[in-house]
């Protein structure tokens, strides 16, 4: 995939380290983390292959762009609208999450499926209006407990990926989130490798052109490694243990140990 914003290196693969801030943080508290990050992760030689990025809210996205300065740490936006302006109260566009510094958009999130009504057809647009403006789509997917119980977490996740990718026609820049709905939050259920290993194989089945596969739910500085060890899964997306900027870089550390340990 080339072409994307902020990306103009070949293309290796790397294992992506990430957080969403959700909604937390003030604009001071934005920027003293992402000043802090930028010196913490400098200019990533130390940690090679491992290419972390942080989703403030949209209010804090221009100042954390600006604070991390020339770092390679990329930035995006926890949602967008699917058109590019326009009569639509409360929304961000792709244009204007671009316009202050955003490289991805996250999307289809849980919480946003959940509270808000975001229908797969929904996750479909914003995908198409994220790939049409040159940003990188991260899209969440991920099962309730009730589904798994029933037996049917392949499916409705594999059909929430397809549906999320109807009408691309190259999907090599496109990042799914496997996030199951019962392991995310401080009510969440940590998941084992072993819960997820199949699923994160279906969605590889289903999408084998995708830039890559994320892990996230209940991540923490105490399960990343077994989880990133799972099979196709090339990073993790980690909500409050990446609150703070030591545990982004813990994490991001054990990526890039996890990277280096040889293949039987
Ligand atoms: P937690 O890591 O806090 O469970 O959140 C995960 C998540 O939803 C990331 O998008």
């Amino acid at each position: 995939m080339t072409g994307l914003r902020g990306e103009g290196r070949s293309h290796v693969p790397v294992t992506w380290v990430g957080t969403s801030w959700k909604m937390t943080k003030t604009l001071a508290e934005a920027r003293r983390y992402a000043r802090r990050l930028a010196d913490a992760w400098g200019d990533g030689t130390a940690m090679p292959g491992v290419q972390p990025f942080v989703i403030p809210s949209a209010t804090a996205i221009a100042a954390v762009r600006s604070e991390l300065g020339s770092s390679p740490v990329l930035v995006g936006a926890q949602d967008a609208h699917w058109e590019d302006a326009g009569a639509w109260t409360g929304e961000v566009s792709v244009p204007q999450v671009a316009d202050a510094g955003a490289v991805m958009v996250e999307i289809g999130h849980s919480e946003r499926r959940e509270h808000f009504g975001e229908t797969d057809e929904r996750v479909n647009a914003k995908v198409l209006a994220t790939l049409r403006h040159g940003l990188r789509p991260l899209v969440c997917v991920g099962e309730t407990a009730a589904v798994r119980d029933e037996g049917g977490a392949d499916a409705h996740v594999v059909r929430q990926v397809e549906a999320a990718l109807r009408g691309v026609d190259d999907p090599s820049g496109v990042l799914v989130a496997y996030e199951p709905v019962w392991a995310i939050g401080s009510r969440g259920r940590p998941a084992g490798p072993e819960d997820i290993v199949g699923v994160v194989a279906a969605i590889r089945a289903s999408a084998p052109g995708v830039a890559g596969v994320l892990y996230g739910g209940s991540v923490a500085q105490g399960n990343a490694a077994e989880l990133l060890a799972v099979p196709g899964v090339d990073g993790v997306f980690v909500g409050r243990a990446a609150w703070s900027v030591e545990g982004l870089v813990e994490i991001a550390y054990l990526a890039g140990r996890s990277r280096q340990v040889p293949s039987p």
